[in-house]
């Protein structure tokens, strides 16, 4: 036990000692010497110690054995490599000191690119998100969109609103290597396509559908669009659709936007409405037997169905453990003391985050223990005996009356 002390004590001095004699870092450079990195293919030119040090011998073991490192033809792999220096003084502790390389490269024009859809619908307000990004390069580049003017500020994300006059051109991201001055361009053509189909919004905008009592809003064609003029026939003569307090019993209402361009053939786009909506407690049930008998080992099966919502609901049975998993079917083994208890069934619109919840009262009864002498013949049979035994009785009850009628009677004549 002292021994392991005492060799602890030991490894942690030397570690301590090392750490706080860690002489001055080597002198280094590079021909260009940018801001102490060294450029891919360069000689680095390290020197450890001083030439006043008479006493002390320097040396990079692995690569010199005197005081000068010298590493031609530096590559991108050696980045970050760690050279150690030794400093060896007769009758002192060997001294290290370590200088890490950092080479300066890249990037290429092949190594810089732009991601971003390959086509683009756009109504002239929509936002177009581009992603520049630069491989193959150090230290990390700065980006810049040049002409792009709502990305002057950008980092390699830059997001515009493109217009339908922007189909076909070519937006630049260059990345900037600022220790090399070097510079990769990447290039995104843009495809932009008019959009045909109309643009339509409400107010909440869930997932393309319109809220119940909400107004619905669609435009169809776009300002560009000169020579054309828009109409939703039915509805409205220009190229604007208000639907104001949109109704459940709407869903699914196909609207038509007209496209008349002189000279050329009637164009037409549709938009389908979807209106969200429900469900309520009173529009969610459980369906299941009034009553339910079992030795514990039969299955229950409730099924949970939502009326009036859209779109179709997410069923939870949220206290029964065995239907964590379930849909709207639930089945389970319960026992009796799960008697006269209530099992909730939740119907969720995900789209509206609205839940139905309705409840189902167990009645769960014992199965009655199973007749002893149950064979099917027996039923005509024991109807026999019964008869027989019913007759008896009679036959048996009559004598009797006919007895006690004639000893009453003599009774009386004798008294
Ligand atoms: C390394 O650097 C030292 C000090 O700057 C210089 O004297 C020496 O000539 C250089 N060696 C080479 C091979 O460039
Ligand atoms: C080398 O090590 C000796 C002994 O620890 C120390 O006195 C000296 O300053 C070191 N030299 C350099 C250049 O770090
Ligand atoms: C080198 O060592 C000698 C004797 O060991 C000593 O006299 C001298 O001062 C030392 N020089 C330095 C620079 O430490
Ligand atoms: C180059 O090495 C330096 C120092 O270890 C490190 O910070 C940097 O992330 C490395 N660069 C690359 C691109 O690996
Ligand atoms: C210093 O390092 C050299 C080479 O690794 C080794 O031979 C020597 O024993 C070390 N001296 C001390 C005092 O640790
Ligand atoms: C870029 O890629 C092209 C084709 O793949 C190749 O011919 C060219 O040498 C590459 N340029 C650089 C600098 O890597
Ligand atoms: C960029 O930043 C400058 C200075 O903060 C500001 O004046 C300019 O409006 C910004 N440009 C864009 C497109 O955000
Ligand atoms: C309909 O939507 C357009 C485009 O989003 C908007 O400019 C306009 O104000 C909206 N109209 C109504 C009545 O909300
Ligand atoms: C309208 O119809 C014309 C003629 O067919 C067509 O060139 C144009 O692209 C259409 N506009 C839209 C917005 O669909
Ligand atoms: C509109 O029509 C005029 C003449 O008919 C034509 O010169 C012009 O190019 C057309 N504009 C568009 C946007 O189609
Ligand atoms: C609502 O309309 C959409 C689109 O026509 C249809 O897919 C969906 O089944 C309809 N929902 C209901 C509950 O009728
Ligand atoms: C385009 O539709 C309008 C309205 O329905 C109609 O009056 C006109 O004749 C149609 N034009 C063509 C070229 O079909």
């Amino acid at each position: 036990m002292e021994d392991l002390n005492l060799t602890s004590i030991f490894w942690v001095a030397v570690v301590v000692s090392l750490m706080h004699t860690v002489s001055t870092t080597p002198q280094c450079n590079s021909d260009s010497n940018l801001e102490g990195m060294t450029v891919e293919g360069e000689l680095l030119n390290c020197t450890c110690g001083s030439p006043d040090a008479a006493n002390s011998t320097f040396s990079w073991p692995g690569y010199s054995s005197g005081p000068t490192l010298l590493v031609p033809n530096v590559r991108r792999e050696q980045n970050g490599t760690h050279y150690t220096c030794l400093n060896q003084t007769e009758g002192m502790d060997n001294e290290t000191a370590v200088y890490t390389l950092q080479v300066a490269y890249g990037p290429s024009d092949n190594d810089t690119v732009i991601e971003g859809p390959s086509s683009f619908t756009s109504d002239g307000t929509k936002d177009l998100t581009l992603t520049c990004t630069a491989k193959n390069v150090n230290p990390s580049p700065v980006y810049a969109w040049p002409n792009v003017n709502m990305c002057a500020n950008a980092t390699n994300k830059c997001t515009f609103k493109p217009s339908l006059t922007d189909n076909g051109r070519e937006v630049f991201c260059t990345a900037t290597n600022t220790v090399l001055v070097k510079t990769g361009t990447a290039i995104y053509k843009m495809n932009i396509v008019i959009s045909t189909t109309p643009q339509c919004n409400s107010d909440s905008n869930l997932e393309g559908m319109t809220v119940e009592g909400e107004l619905l809003n669609c435009t169809c064609g776009s300002p560009d669009a000169a020579n054309s003029t828009f109409s939703w026939p039915g509805y409205s003569s220009g190229p604007t659709l208000l639907v104001p307090n949109v109704r459940r019993e709407q869903n699914g209402t196909i609207y038509t936007c007209l496209n008349q361009t002189e000279g050329m053939d009637n164009e037409t786009a549709v938009y389908t409405l979807q209106v969200a909506y429900g469900p309520s407690d009173n529009d969610t049930v459980i369906e299941g037997p009034s009553s339910f008998a079992t030795d514990g080992t039969k299955n229950l099966t409730l099924t949970c169905t939502a009326k009036n919502v859209n779109p179709s609901p997410v069923y939870a049975w949220p206290n029964v453990n065995m239907c964590a998993n379930a849909t709207n079917k639930c089945t389970f083994k319960p026992s009796l003391i799960d008697h006269d208890k209530e099992v909730f069934c939740y119907a969720t619109n995900t789209v509206l985050r609205k839940t139905g919840t309705a409840i189902y009262k167990t009645n769960i009864g014992m199965i009655p223990a199973p007749p002893v002498n149950s064979d099917n013949q027996g039923d005509g049979l024991n109807g026999k005996v019964v008869a027989f035994v019913v007759f008896a009785c009679i036959v048996l009850a009559a004598v009797c009356v006919v007895f006690v009628i004639t000893f009453v009677g003599k009774s009386r004549h004798a008294s």
